[in-house]
C-alpha cells in the first residue's frame, strides 16, 4: 500500500508544477535601465552585493548565530527512517492525526479505514498543511488551532488505492471531498504544562469540499461565477486543494486554494482553446481530470459547457475556486466566505504585513512553473479601535504582480482593468475577467515568471518580505535563467528577500536580493563520487537542504523553513528525508532543527503565544508514520514540539 501511496503522491506533484505560461515575458536583462546599470557597476551597494546570491558573506565563516540556541541534526539517509527527528533537549509527539475526531458524535478513526464518509466529515481531513494559532481574548494558554487539509492520499480508502480507470463509486469521491477542507480544533494547556486537545468543544468544526461559502467582492453575483446549480453567482460547495494560510489583523483565518485546476475537465477542444479561465490554468482537456476523476461521480466537476443548461452547466464552476476563503474561527456558525478581490490563480498563501497606521498587504506565490508572486493591498486600513468593521475591507482594493529587476529593483504591477495593457481589446472586458483571469493579466503586464513561488513571510518589525521559490526543472528551456531565478535545471530552489520602499506595505516599488541558493555546498559530490554540477549547488551557510516551502517567522524574528521535495529522487541523494530549519535573516545561518519520516514533505507551523510550543504538520508519510509500526498506513499528522526545559522553541 505505503508503494501506490508513495508513487500516486508524485504523480500529483508532477502536476502541481507543469509549466503552462505560455507569455514570453522578455528578459530581465532587456528591462534594466542602461543609466542604472551603469550606477550599478559604479558603486555597489550592501543590497546589491547580497542580490549577486549571498555576495562576500556567503565566503565568510558561519558565525554563531545569537537566535539559534539548538545543535542542528543530521540528515536521515535511510529509506526506511519512520520517525521525526528534533533537536537535542526538544521532544516532539503526534497530536492531531488524519481521522482523529473533530466534531462531536465522530467515530474514532478504524486502521482499516472503514470509516465512511459521513464520519470522515466529522474527522480529521487528510494532507495537514498551513496552520494558525487564534489565542481566545484575553488567554494565552487557550486558544484553536486551524489547519488546512490539502488534499487526498490512496490509504483514504480501506483498499489503499484509486482506480481512474472506471467511473469513480461516489461514497469514494463523498469520502475524499470530506477529507480535504480546514479542521478548527480547541487547544488548551494542561496542569502538567503540555498542551492537549479539548474533545468536546463548541469550536471544534470540520469545513469541507461541501460545506456552503458565501462568493464576496468583485465577484459576487458576476455572470462569470453563474453555473447550472447557483444561478445567482453567490454561493459555491466547498474549498479544495486549501494549501498555505493568512491571518488578518481581525483574528480570522484565510486558506488559500491552490492546485483547483487538477479538480476539473472541459472535453469540448473548440471551447477549451479559447477559454482563458480554463486553459491559462491547465485544466485537462481529454480523458479524465488530472488527480481523481471526481467528475466521474459528481457532474459539477466537469466543465464542458453545455447548451442546453442554464449558464452553461458548470462551465463556470472553475471559476469559483482558486480564491482566498475567510474563516471566523471564533463562530462556528459563520460561513466561509471567498474574497474575490485577491484574484484567482494557485495560490499558496497570503501573508499579511501591517503597517503602524493600518494599511496592508498579504502577499502571495503561484506555485507552478513560471507562475508570479502577487500582493493584494486593500483600499482601507485596518482600525484597530473598531476591528469587526475592517473585515469587509477584503473586498476592496488593488491586486499587484511583481517584476523583478536584473539590478535589484523591482515594482508592483497592478492588475487593474485600464492600466498595464488591461483593456477590452486585450480580452480584459472588466475588473471581473482580470481577477478571473489573473494569471493572464500579469502575463500582459509584464510580470515576471518565478521558479515556482510557495509561501511568503513577513518580518515581525523591519517588514521584510521572504518568498520561497521552490524548484523549477523548466528554467533555462521554458523560461529563461534571470538575476532572480538564477540556475537552469533549478531542483533545488531560492528564497528572496524583498524590502518595501519606506517598509510601507502598499509601496508600489521595492528592491529584492537572493537571501540564499538552496543545494549542494560547493565541492559536494554526487553518488559516483563526480562533483555535483553548478546549477545545484547552492550558497547555504550551515545545514544543507533543497526545496524550501513553508515559511514563518516566530515573534524574535528566527526564520523558520520547510522543506519540499521527493526523497525518493535521485538527485536528493545527500538531503535525506524532507526538514524543518531555522535561519538567522541578520547572519543568513541555518540549522536543521527537525526531520520528518520517509515520503514526507514538513510543512504548516503554529506557536503558542508563549512561544514554548510549536506546532508542525507531517503530511504524506510514506511508511507507517505516527505509529511507526512498520505495518499501520501512514497517517498525515500534526507534532507537538515542546523543549524539555520549557524554554521557547529555538532559543
Ligand atoms: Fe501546496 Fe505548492 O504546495
Ligand atoms: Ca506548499
Ligand atoms: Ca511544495
Ligand atoms: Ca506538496
Amino acid at each position: 500500500m505505503s508503494h501506490d501511496h508513495r508513487h500516486f503522491h508524485e504523480r500529483l506533484e508532477s502536476q502541481d508544477d507543469q509549466s503552462i505560461n505560455p507569455s514570453a515575458n522578455p528578459p530581465l536583462a532587456e528591462l534594466i535601465d542602461p543609466a542604472r546599470r551603469n550606477v550599478l557597476k559604479g558603486g555597489l551597494t550592501l543590497a546589491a552585493l547580497g542580490f549577486f546570491g549571498g555576495g562576500l558573506s556567503a565566503c565568510a565563516k558561519a558565525s554563531a548565530s545569537p537566535l539559534l540556541g539548538f545543535k542542528g541534526v543530521p540528515v536521515q539517509l535511510d529509506p526506511g527512517f519512520d520517525r521525526v527527528l528534533v533537536a537535542e533537549g526538544y521532544r516532539a509527539v503526534p497530536f492531531f492525526s488524519w481521522g482523529d475526531p473533530v466534531e462531536s458524535g465522530a467515530p474514532v478513526w478504524k486502521a482499516d479505514a472503514s470509516d465512511d464518509w459521513q464520519a470522515q466529515l466529522k474527522q480529521a481531513g487528510d494532507n495537514h498543511d498551513g496552520m494558525n494559532f487564534f489565542p481566545f481574548e484575553g488567554e494565552t494558554d487557550r486558544g484553536l488551532l486551524v489547519m488546512n487539509h490539502e488534499y487526498i492520499n490512496p490509504p483514504l480508502h480501506p483498499s489503499g488505492t484509486i482506480d481512474l480507470s472506471k467511473p469513480r463509486p461516489l461514497d469514494e469521491v463523498r469520502k475524499e471531498q470530506a477529507a480535504h477542507g480546514v479542521s478548527v480544533i480547541e487547544v488548551k494547556k494542561g496542569k502538567d504544562g503540555q498542551w492537549q486537545r479539548v474533545m468536546e468543544s463548541p469550536y471544534n468544526r470540520r469545513i469541507t469540499m461541501l460545506t456552503p461559502m458565501r462568493i464576496a467582492g468583485p465577484l459576487a453575483g458576476h455572470a462569470l461565477m453563474k453555473t447550472a446549480s447557483d444561478p445567482a453567482g453567490l454561493e459555491v460547495l466547498g474549498t479544495l486543494n486549501n494549501c498555505a494560510t493568512g491571518v488578518t489583523p481581525w483574528g480570522t483565518f484565510l486558506t488559500c486554494e491552490e492546485n483547483w485546476p487538477n479538480y476539473f475537465i472541459n472535453r469540448d477542444p473548440a471551447d477549451y482553446t479559447q477559454r482563458v479561465s480554463h486553459k491559462r490554468y491547465g485544466l485537462s482537456n481529454s480523458g479524465t481530470s488530472k488527480y481523481y476523476a471526481w467528475e466521474t461521480a459528481d457532474a459539477r466537476f466537469d466543465a464542458t459547457p453545455a447548451a442546453d443548461q442554464p449558464h452553461g452547466g458548470h462551465v463556470n464552476e472553475p471559476n469559483r475556486f482558486g480564491w482566498v476563503v475567510e474563516i471566523d474561527p471564533f463562530d462556528p456558525k459563520a460561513q466561509p466566505i471567498k474574497r474575490t478581490a485577491f484574484g484567482r490563480f494557485s495560490r499558496e498563501c497570503a501573508a499579511l504585513s501591517l503597517g503602524g497606521d493600518g494599511r496592508m498587504a498579504f502577499y502571495s506565490g503561484d506555485d507552478a512553473k513560471g507562475e508570479y508572486v502577487y500582493k493584494f493591498v486593500p483600499t482601507g486600513r485596518f482600525d484597530a479601535a473598531n476591528p469587526k468593521v475592517s473585515r469587509d475591507l477584503l473586498d476592496e482594493g488593488t491586486l499587484y504582480a511583481a517584476r523583478f529587476d536584473a539590478d535589484g529593483n523591482g515594482h508592483w504591477l497592478a492588475l487593474v482593468h485600464g492600466q498595464n495593457g488591461l483593456t477590452e481589446e486585450n480580452g480584459f472586458a472588466s475588473q471581473a475577467e482580470v481577477l478571473v483571469n489573473a494569471r493572464a493579466a500579469a502575463d500582459r503586464a509584464g510580470a515576471t515568471p518565478m521558479d515556482r513561488p510557495e509561501w511568503a513571510a513577513v518580518h515581525p518589525t523591519s517588514r521584510e518580505v521572504y518568498v520561497t521559490l521552490t524548484n523549477n526543472d523548466g528554467r533555462g528551456s521554458k523560461q529563461p535563467v534571470d538575476k532572480a531565478n538564477p540556475r537552469p535545471n533549478n531542483l533545488h530552489g531560492q528564497i528572496l528577500r524583498i524590502a518595501e520602499q519606506g517598509a510601507d506595505p502598499t509601496a508600489t516599488a521595492f528592491t529584492w536580493e537572493l537571501f540564499l541558493l538552496a543545494g549542494e555546498a560547493k565541492g559536494a559530490k554526487d553518488k559516483d563520487g563526480k562533483p555535483v554540477p553548478a546549477n545545484l549547488v547552492g550558497t547555504i551557510q550551515g545545514d544543507l537542504f533543497s526545496s524550501p516551502d513553508g515559511l514563518a517567522f516566530d515573534a524574535q524574528g528566527r526564520l523558520w523553513i520547510q522543506t519540499d521535495f521527493d526523497d525518493a529522487e535521485a538527485a536528493m541523494h545527500n538531503m535525506g528525508c524532507n526538514m524543518l530549519l531555522c535561519a538567522d535573516p541578520a547572519t543568513r545561518e541555518v540549522r536543521r532543527f527537525l526531520v520528518g519520516p520517509r515520503g514526507c514533505e514538513i510543512t504548516g507551523l503554529a506557536w503558542s503565544p508563549d512561544g514554548k510550543a510549536l506546532w508542525a504538520n507531517i503530511q504524506h508519510p510514506g511508511l507507517s508514520y505516527p505509529a511507526s509500526d512498520g505495518k499501520t498506513r501512514p497517517r498525515s499528522t500534526t507534532v507537538l514540539i515542546t523543549k524539555e526545559d520549557g524554554g521557547v522553541i529555538g532559543g
